[in-house]
């Protein structure tokens, strides 16, 4: 299946105009895309007790998979920061549980075009996941 890369880069970017950050005002947007071609956006969310934060990307895989949503092939992330925010330890936890296939697609807000691609294995090798 080919990927429109820079077609979920700009869905993320739209997905980051959501973003609920009166705390940090960093904005982040992130889309997923599942096998059968369904985009499921998302947006960081803060809390005034900081820790309860929850980013973008758990954000967009919390509400694809509370929908049913499966099978993802790819993840792409947007804000901006210069080359695009990388995902924190505990979103490539849950992409290592939820998307272990995905390809990973970061971008700057300012700078969509350019675009990294890592594997979610990259990001988080030798993860702890329960196999079947
Ligand atoms: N954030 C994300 O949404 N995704 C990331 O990959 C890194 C950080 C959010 C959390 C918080 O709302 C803000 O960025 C600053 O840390």
């Amino acid at each position: 299946m080919k990927i429109d890369s820079k077609k979920l880069v700009v869905a993320a970017a739209k997905a980051r105009l959501g973003s609920v950050s009166p705390y940090s005002k960093f904005k982040v947007g992130a889309a997923l895309l599942t096998k059968s071609g369904e985009i499921i956006g998302g947006a960081n969310v803060e809390s005034a007790s900081y820790g309860l934060t929850c980013c973008a990307e758990r954000i967009a895989l919390f509400k694809a998979l509370t929908d049913g949503k499966k099978d993802f092939v790819a993840v792409a992330v947007v804000a901006r920061w210069p080359g695009g925010p990388m995902p924190c330890g505990a979103c490539r936890q849950l992409l290592a549980e939820y998307a272990p296939k995905a390809k990973v697609f970061i971008a700057d807000s300012d700078k969509l075009k350019a675009v990294q691609t890592f594997t979610v294995k990259e990001l988080l090798p030798l993860a702890f996941v329960f196999e079947s």
